[in-house]
């Protein structure tokens, strides 16, 4: 079985599963042979300042790409910057905020012109019993989750070149039942079907729009949930148990799976949802 770090057992709310493996690591070190594959490309990743974004944006700048990323917090975006390397801004914003879309794009226009590959990551995930679920947290979690990444994608459509790849992130709660997790879900489906529509009215500009559909990942996520660290531990310990193989994902395999949407690799590839997950959509 491919268990490169084991069953998880120990959860910290701020950062994720701590590491306790250098598989990922040890991959991305191997490729140093391999044929950059974004080289002149400019790709633009929303919450590319933290987890599955920053990992992305990170492997999409080593694959040659130019990179923007986005997000709200200044300080982990001017962080990001310096992890990911030269040829790369960050652009504070909400996606919620279709006037802080316009400023990104603006300054992805000016700096680099057009865009190959977007990843619509950001967003976030706040869980309560359907009972218990406010009105508050509806609104807030369809603003980013939804609004943010039809906006996102819909006010990029002049900036994105023929045969551009857009990829949205949606999760494998999409259709799944989760407890504690009904409007989180919906907001991964409504994201996952408008991959389909969008697929049929960009297919004649040759742009590719695909899902991809982590499971539990290491992330900060969990953290921000508002849930207490034992509330957390719990969550995990549940999640786990409903993966196959017994462990939480790195955001570098979700990366992976982007990164082959985001190339020539998928070309025959449009309107699909590829689950990273380690099964759990799947038994
Ligand atoms: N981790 C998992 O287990 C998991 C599983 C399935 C799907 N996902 C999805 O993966 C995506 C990334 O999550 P993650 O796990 O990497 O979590 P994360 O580390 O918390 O990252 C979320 C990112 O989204 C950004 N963001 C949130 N709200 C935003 C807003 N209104 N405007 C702009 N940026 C915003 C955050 O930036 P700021 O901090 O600057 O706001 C951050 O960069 C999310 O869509 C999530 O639903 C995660």
């Amino acid at each position: 079985m491919i268990e490169p770090d084991g069953p998880a057992r120990t959860f910290d709310s701020r950062v994720g599963l701590k590491a306790r493996g250098t598989w990922g690591i040890k991959f991305l070190e191997k490729r140093g042979d391999i044929m950059a594959r974004l080289t002149g490309k400019v790709a633009v990743v929303t919450g590319g300042n933290s987890g599955i974004g920053l990992a992305t944006a990170r492997r999409f700048r080593e694959e040659g790409a130019k990179v923007a990323i986005s997000g709200r917090d200044q300080k982990t975006l001017d962080e990001a910057v310096k992890t990911i390397g030269g040829d790369v801004i960050a652009v504070k914003g909400d996606v919620s905020k279709l006037a802080d879309l316009d400023k990104l794009y603006k300054a992805v226009a000016e700096k680099f012109g057009k865009i190959d590959v977007l990843f619509a990551n950001a967003g976030i995930a706040k869980f309560a019993p359907a009972a218990d679920s406010t009105e508050a947290l509806f609104d807030e979690t369809f603003d980013v989750n939804v609004k943010g990444v039809f906006f996102t994608i819909q006010k990029a459509l002049p900036l994105l070149n023929d045969g551009a790849s857009v990829i949205i992130n949606s999760s494998v709660v999409n259709e799944t039942g989760f407890a504690g997790a009904s409007v989180y879900s919906a907001t991964k489906a409504a994201v996952r079907s408008f991959a389909r529509t969008l697929t049929t009215e960009l297919i004649d500009r040759g742009i590719r729009v695909n899902v991809v559909s982590p499971g539990p990942i290491s992330t900060p996520i969990f953290g921000r949930t508002g849930l207490s660290p034992e509330a957390i531990d719990e969550f995990a310990r549940g999640a786990v148990a409903k993966v196959p193989m017994k462990r939480f994902g790195k955001p570098e395999e979700i990366a992976s799976t982007v990164l082959f949407l985001a190339t020539p690799e998928s070309s025959y590839i449009t309107g699909v949802d590829i689950n990273v997950d380690g099964g759990m959509g799947q038994v």
